[in-house]
């Protein structure tokens, strides 16, 4: 891959593999252990609690486990809105490092939650946890984009969701009965999210601050230069200095944009619009209504428990294969290629599933669901997934980057939130019939990323940002 090298690599593992490793870990972790976790609520954790709970036994136990898979989310908002004002006062790379912190602590609380007998120390974990998922989500994209050559700039993108999907399902199989979802392994499984931080906090200290970051934002010429010269492995970087310094003129009119101004102003309006609605598109396909509950699904056509399983884990293994094609498929075909190609198959599989649910009692129906399902992960690893962290930070300049980045984030994990709230209720209420809600918002998706998506392939910030000035 041409502008790559090693130790862009090292950059590139050291802030992002760590970052999204916490992500898509704790999306996963409660899925498996759920049933173990559950017992422990019953048996031991809820009978001295200060929760205000049901008086029904299976309701109190239903009521906690649901607030901590979903308070997780709850924090991935607040991380979100976090974002932008921790990537300007810290740095990108000094806001990863701070972020660990949040690591060590919610560690503590979920390992220790058994030993204490402690429903409250759990929630707490997830929390925190979901506080610094939010913000990894916001600050690793920036600061990829930020280290990235043009040409190369949505491969390195991907990266973020390749690494949610590997750990995604390196959580799953770790939660597994026969690995850590015993009843006395769950508590390591959990506290395990420790240790991708430790790494973190031993090599993001040599790698360089974001050279846009140090140029646009604190003015320091020769900071800024030494540190492209580090990431390129190279002196001769007078090219992206002269890019950087044109952007910082651009700057000196406009500085740093707040929240309000965000909203407020004209000129960028179109690319935040775009922004919310990819990230919003992102969660509203109905994305993690299949990864939560794939084995519920699966089970739901005929299929044995184990056998369930080990579907959804396939699935994962999908996700992962097909996002590592992307990455090579985004300098090729481009992100709005990805994007409509991806959201096109997520819709053929949500309408065949709608039809192939109608005749589950035929054994071999009941197999192309399960394919059906696959193939709709398989549809959005192909650009769902992975473009949309990207594109935000494609489509604005220096001076809105963070705060853009904040927004989107936040949509991103309240959308997510929502879908994971109301999704179990509306297929209890509709039965397969809930996935029509989905094909409807997917066809919407179609339509605006068709007309209103530009294309971002091989164009730097500048040429972006001018598309959207003449386009007002
Ligand atoms: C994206 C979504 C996340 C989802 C994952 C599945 O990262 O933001 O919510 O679980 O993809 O691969």
């Amino acid at each position: 891959m041409a502008g790559m090298n090693i130790r862009l690599a090292f950059a590139i593992i050291s802030s992002t593999c760590w970052s999204a490793f916490q992500h898509g870990y704790n999306t996963g972790v409660l899925n498996a252990p759920q049933g173990i976790i559950s017992e422990w609520l019953q048996r031991d954790a809820l009978t001295g609690t200060n929760l205000t709970l049901p008086a029904d036994e299976d309701q109190r136990v239903t009521t906690v486990m649901s607030i901590a898979v979903s308070i997780y989310c709850v924090g991935g908002m607040i991380g979100g809105v976090l974002t932008g004002v921790i990537a300007d006062r810290f740095g990108r790379k000094g806001g990863l490092l701070l972020n660990n912190i949040l690591v060590f602590i919610a560690a503590a609380c979920e390992g220790s939650s058994k030993v204490a007998n402690s429903a409250e120390l759990l929630i707490l974990g997830r929390l925190l946890i979901g506080v610094n998922s939010g913000l990894n989500a916001g600050l690793a994209p920036l600061y990829l984009s930020e280290i990235s050559p043009v040409s190369i700039r949505g491969s390195i993108g991907t990266v973020y969701q390749l690494v949610i999907t590997i750990t995604i399902l390196l959580s799953q199989v770790l939660g597994l009965e026969s690995v850590l979802g015993t009843p006395e392994g769950w508590p390591y499984l959990l506290a395990a999210t420790a240790i991708p931080a430790v790494i973190q906090c031993v090599t993001l200290p040599l790698c360089p601050e974001s050279p846009k970051y140090l140029l646009l934002n604190k003015g320091q010429e020769l900071h800024a230069q030494r540190a492209l010269n580090w990431l390129r492995g190279d002196v001769a970087v007078h090219g992206e200095m002269d890019e950087m310094h044109q952007e910082a003129e651009k700057n000196k009119v406009s500085k740093k944009v707040t929240l309000r101004e965000l909203f407020g102003n004209r000129q960028l309006r179109q690319p935040l619009v775009i922004a919310i609605v990819v990230m919003l598109a992102q969660q509203l396909s109905g994305i993690n209504a299949v990864i939560f509950f794939s084995t519920a699904i699966f089970q739901k056509v005929q299929l044995g428990t184990a056998q369930s399983q080990y579907a959804t884990l396939g699935m994962g293994a999908m996700n992962v294969l097909m996002t590592g094609i992307s990455l090579l498929l985004v300098e090729v075909a481009g992100r709005k290629t990805l994007l409509l190609t991806g959201f096109a198959g997520m819709f053929s599989c949500t309408v065949g599933l709608v039809i192939a649910n109608a005749y589950t009692n035929v054994t071999w129906v009941s197999y192309l669901c399960i394919a059906i399902v696959i193939l709709f992960v398989v549809s959005f690893a192909v650009g769902p997934g992975s473009i949309p962290w990207f594109l935000v930070t494609e489509l604005f300049n220096q001076a809105s980057r963070p705060s853009a980045s904040s927004v989107a984030v936040t949509v991103n994990w309240t959308a997510n939130f929502i879908v994971g709230l109301s999704f179990l209720p509306l297929s209890l209420a509709l039965g397969a019939k809930v996935f029509i809600i989905f094909a409807v918002l997917q066809i919407i998706i179609i339509l605006f990323i068709f007309f209103k998506v530009p294309e971002t392939k091989n164009k730097t910030v500048e040429e972006i940002t001018a598309m959207f000035r003449q386009h007002m």
